[in-house]
């Protein structure tokens, strides 16, 4: 988020097809729950694209990024290396020390999609179960995002949105910013937001 340091999330492997829908959904929930950028490998170049989209519609800062080879990343990271497993120490007893390293220099959150490398266990600087049972990357991606920011991104301001929800008790309001004209548009936002389906 502005104003700390870096936090990035690496998405190891990807199956085109099988493993569209959750690769874009660890993009959008890493941009919405207040990482900085995600690095996708090469095959995902759909997903990428669909959350550079959103991005454009519902604002940044979110960087969006495809790389053939993880492992240099990985390798120089100038910061903390954080690898999601459900082997990992659990979050609610290591949550503390990765926001004191947070508070020192950037983040890599590296989450998987099928079985991850020994490396990556060796590499890592915390190994963290959100709890020690087997779900998801999204899931697991979530709740350690709100422990390490405490609640603040869900307050975090989006900057160049060409559109913005407006919360409703009931319903669905969406103002469009994109011109001088800014006003209400439609009811619907959900074709604005693939995504979201
Ligand atoms: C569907 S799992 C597949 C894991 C794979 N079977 C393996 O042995 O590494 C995909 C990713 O979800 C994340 N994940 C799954 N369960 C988790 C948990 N309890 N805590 C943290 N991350 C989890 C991990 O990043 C994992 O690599």
């Amino acid at each position: 988020m502005q104003g700390e340091p870096e936090v990035a999330v690496l998405r190891l492997g990807h199956r085109p097809g099988r493993d569209d829908r959750m690769t874009t959904h660890v993009g959008l929930t890493a941009r919405a729950l207040g990482a900085d950028r995600v690095v996708l490998p090469d095959e995902a170049s759909g997903p990428a694209d669909t959350i550079r989209d959103i991005t454009g519609r519902f604002g940044g800062p979110f960087e969006v990024e495809v790389r053939g080879d993880w492992r240099p990343l990985l390798r120089d990271w100038a910061g903390v290396v954080v690898h999601l497993t459900m082997y990992g120490l659990p979050v609610q007893e290591v949550e503390a020390d990765v926001r004191a390293d947070h508070r020192e220099g950037p983040v890599l959150v590296v989450l998987g999609a099928e079985k991850v490398p020994f490396e990556v266990y060796d590499r890592a600087d915390h190994n963290v179960g959100v709890t020690n049972q087997p779900h998801s990357e999204v899931a697991g991606l979530a709740v350690f995002l709100d422990r390490l920011f405490e609640g603040r991104e869900l307050d975090r301001e989006w900057a160049d949105a060409a559109r913005q929800v407006v919360p409703q008790e009931t319903g669905k309001k969406v103002v469009s910013l994109d011109d001088e004209s800014s006003g209400e548009e439609g009811q619907d936002p959900d074709g604005a937001a693939s995504a979201d389906g």
